[in-house]
């Protein structure tokens, strides 16, 4: 006989978890690893019975140790109506690792590299348009900036029609997510009427735009030459000597823009909500770039992540009972591996609440303490762009204005789908600073 299975102590009832996991999830967090420990329960609304787990070296064992018994793709499967059912995000076992292998080798240094030139002309014409003293929400314009940048790196699509084209019909179909509380049974057509009717038509559009994008790609006479996504993806094999197949590709790209934009817009909002309430940090940041050193810089990368993580934990589905952290855990709930509570213990990161980038320029992020972008088979695949384009993009930022916050402190922080965001969005008026020789454009191509 199987030994008995036993949760953890946590906080009840799950109304009240969700309630404060979505409108206060640092709060919310913090406050229950304070009453309960690294590993406790709690239940939540729709998603039933959950396992928190702070513990850097039973994450470890989560994400790269057997994973058989652990589904991420489950968890997912909500989003499956817009990612498609041969999406990475979805899919578990050999055939998430067949796709998961094909991708990743587009998104490695050499390429990464010359992703940050895309994202250095993106970044200048977005903070050329900013006027002096126009109020703008950063998150909006980071969210415009960090959707040009998938669609010129990841699609390959340069010209500015087919860009437009492409971003009104895939914003359509991201703004109809609302479909996706619509009960399976209720999914009907209704001749386009109806939230998923008109998703349903939304999509038909966008998946028309995307076809014709691969089909175009195929037969660029310059393919060979291509390092945009798409492009390497067209030339990828799998083990087999199999190529990927038009539907995969479709669901793969849709995959990559839902992945990666706005948790690096998110990202980049946390950013400038922390940077400019800090000027001892702005100020060094501003002096080391002038003197053509990056390291401050991806310590400021590095410390927003951490401080502001976007996603607050790891979703897996247990298939089978299973020890975690000491605990003998059922069947049928999901393990939660805590990457903001990590985070945020004041045993790994001295005073965590407090913004400070100096505390990754000697030693770096240990991998299991620092995770914003996961670990193990399933981390984040674009882990490296992101991080290039927030590096890129507050380069081109603090080199060309100041952002006045209008809020007088940082932002409450609320949960949004599965990802944290500031709640206002980041409201600011920018200040254009005065030109300097030897600032951020000459710094940003002494370290290309
Ligand atoms: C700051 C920005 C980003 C954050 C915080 C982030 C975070 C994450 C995290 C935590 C995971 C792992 C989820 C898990 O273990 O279940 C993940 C997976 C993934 N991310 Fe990201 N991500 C970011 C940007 C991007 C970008 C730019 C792309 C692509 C262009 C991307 C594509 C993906 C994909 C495809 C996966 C699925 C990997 C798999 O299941 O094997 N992400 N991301």
């Amino acid at each position: 006989m199987s030994a008995p299975t036993r949760l953890p102590p946590g906080p009840r009832p799950a109304l009240l978890n969700t309630l404060g996991l979505v409108e206060r999830p640092v709060q919310a967090l913090n406050k229950w690893r304070r009453r309960y420990g690294n590993v406790f329960s709690a239940p939540m609304l729709v998603f039933g019975m959950g396992v928190y787990v702070a513990e850097p070296e039973s994450i470890r064992e989560m994400f790269t140790g057997d994973q058989s018994d652990l589904r991420a793709g489950e968890a997912n499967e909500p989003l499956s109506p817009m990612l498609g059912d041969r999406s990475v995000l979805i899919l578990d076992g050999p055939e998430h690792m067949r796709q998961r292998k094909l991708l990743l080798p587009p998104f490695g240094g050499a390429n990464v590299a010359a992703f940050r030139e895309v994202i250095r002309e993106a970044a200048e014409l977005e903070v050329a348009s900013w006027r002096n003293g126009e109020r703008i929400i950063v998150r909006e314009r980071m969210r415009a900036l960090t959707f040009e940048v998938i669609v010129r790196a990841v699609f390959g699509v340069t010209e500015r029609e087919r860009i437009d084209r492409l971003r009104d019909a895939l914003v359509a179909v991201i703004d109809t997510q609302i479909a996706f509380i619509v009960p399976q049974a209720l999914r009907r057509e209704l001749g386009g009427r109806g939230p998923w009717g008109a998703f349903q038509a939304r999509k038909r559009i966008a998946d028309e735009l995307i076809y014709e994008e691969i089909a175009r790609r195929r037969d660029a006479a310059d393919l060979d030459e291509r390092d945009d996504v798409l492009s390497l993806l067209l030339r990828a094999r799998d083990e087999d000597g199999r190529a990927m197949t038009d539907a995969e590709l479709r669901d793969e790209l849709v995959t990559m823009l839902l992945a990666g934009h706005e948790t690096t817009a998110t990202g980049l909002a946390f950013a400038f909500d922390l940077l400019p309430r800090d000027p001892a940090v702005l100020g060094r940041l501003r002096d080391e770039l002038g003197s053509g050193d990056d390291s401050y810089l991806d310590a400021v990368v590095t410390e927003t992540l951490r401080l502001r993580p976007v996603i607050d934990a790891a979703e897996r589905t247990l298939t089978e009972p299973r020890t975690i952290a000491g605990w003998h855990l059922p069947a049928g709930i999901r393990v939660y591996p805590a990457i903001a509570l990590v985070h945020w213990r004041e045993d790994l990161y001295p005073e965590p609440q407090r913004f400070r980038p100096e505390r990754f320029l000697d030693d770096g992020a240990e991998s299991y303490t620092w995770l914003p972008f996961g670990g193990g088979i399933r981390r984040c695949i674009g882990a490296a762009l992101a991080q290039a384009e927030m590096a890129e993009v507050i380069r081109t930022v603090v080199g060309s204005v100041d952002l006045e916050l209008e809020r007088p402190a940082r932002e409450p922080v609320v949960m949004r789908g599965i990802t944290m965001v500031p709640r206002y969005g980041t409201p600011a008026v920018v200040r254009r600073r005065p030109v300097r020789a030897g600032t951020a454009g000459e710094a940003a191509s002494a370290t290309a």
